[in-house]
């Protein structure tokens, strides 16, 4: 029976998941003809082979499998069951913004390998977007795929934006669903739900799209030279800082989990840099104490952000505009912090595996 309170709970929940803020994953256009153009003629045997296994679509009954999900939830508490949807809701939007993305760039181009690359992947985040789906439905809640597609904005990024930040993000989505998984896989007792199960599949597809995405850039060499290492420095922080606030906001999340969010965020951001060195001319120095500080200098002033928010009012607002300029002023100063040269040999190029 669907009573009022759940459409109320799926109601706000796709508003959660149409809400832009600094930290929500957010919808993106291109400009798709600039696709058309690119040639992946130097890595064609790597590109093959990976298209192969995308054929072989070794995933598809996974995200099928029946889930007990009455049998193993844990009890909640209300804050946790509150961060718990947030968390799901957050990534089903990832997953979802992924799958548009995709889909609109697959119909848009003529290019025979982009084409049929972003169609493999629209098919991926299409399955994890609907398994998260399936998960929210259970607990009450639903997010309304089609509608979160007409309604929320695009933002418009050049092709190089989106290679780097979803390369970036469909690598560290891998290093923290494989973190999770192996931490659940020593401590089985934590699983206070079924989904953390479905992670080490999850995380080998998510793996791969950040290889198509690596073998892209590897191709066109331009795009990780000259001016573009800027980018790339402003991306990496970009993803980092706003990993690390947004994890930190759900200290009930990891205290289920029996993990720490800062040890976590640190393990992730140490895969992430191991592999982005595939690629990358340069990784952060996220061992450097200035940009530990620098996190948690901008993880308070998000709290006093949040904080201001509840107040509501214009001398919050003020606060609001006052604290948003002291992050800039954080964020500039982590990226100005010296970073490590990436001295990996061009030869060796395939991520490790983790
Ligand atoms: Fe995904
Ligand atoms: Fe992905």
């Amino acid at each position: 029976m669907t009573n009022v309170s759940e459409t109320i709970d799926s109601i706000s929940s796709t508003e959660q998941a149409k809400t832009d803020t600094l930290l929500a994953p957010r919808f993106y256009r291109t400009d798709y003809q600039s696709l058309n153009g690119l040639d992946i003629s130097s890595v064609r045997r790597e590109w093959d082979s990976m298209m192969e296994e995308f054929r072989r679509d070794i995933n598809h009954e996974h995200f099928r499998k029946q889930v007990d999900f009455d049998g193993e939830i844990h009890e909640m508490t209300d804050e946790l069951r509150q961060e718990f949807m947030d968390f799901l809701v957050s990534s089903i939007t990832a997953e979802y913004s992924g799958c548009v993305l995709y889909r609109e760039i697959e119909k848009n181009v003529d290019n025979p390998d982009i084409k049929e690359l972003m169609g493999s992947m629209a098919r991926d985040e299409s399955r994890h977007a609907g398994f998260i789906n399936r998960s929210l439905k259970n607990m009450g809640v639903a997010v309304d795929l089609g509608f979160l597609k007409r309604a929320k904005k695009y933002t418009y990024f050049r092709p190089k934006f989106i290679y780097y930040a979803t390369y970036l993000s469909e690598k560290i989505g891998y290093a923290r669903y494989i973190t999770i998984f192996r931490h659940l896989e020593r401590n089985p007792e934590h699983r206070f739900h079924p989904i953390f199960k479905w992670f080490e599949e999850w995380c080998d597809d998510e793996f791969r799209h950040g290889e198509a995405f690596a073998l892209i850039m590897r191709a066109n060499p331009h795009l990780l030279r000259g001016h573009n290492v800027l980018w790339i420095r402003f991306f990496l922080l970009a993803v980092y800082a706003t990993m690390y606030v947004r994890d930190h906001s759900r200290p009930q999340l990891y205290h289920a989990l029996h993990m720490d969010p800062t040890e976590f965020d640190y393990r992730v951001f140490d895969i992430t840099t191991a592999i982005s060195r595939q690629v990358f001319p340069l990784t952060l120095d996220t061992d450097n104490p200035k940009f530990r500080q620098g996190l948690e200098k901008l993880r308070d002033i998000n709290i006093a952000i949040e904080a201001a928010k509840q107040r509501g009012g214009l001398l919050a607002r003020l606060t609001q505009g006052r604290l948003a300029a002291q992050a800039a002023l954080v964020f500039a100063r982590l990226y100005v912090l010296p970073t490590k040269r990436n001295d990996m040999p061009d030869n060796v190029r395939m991520a490790p595996a983790w």
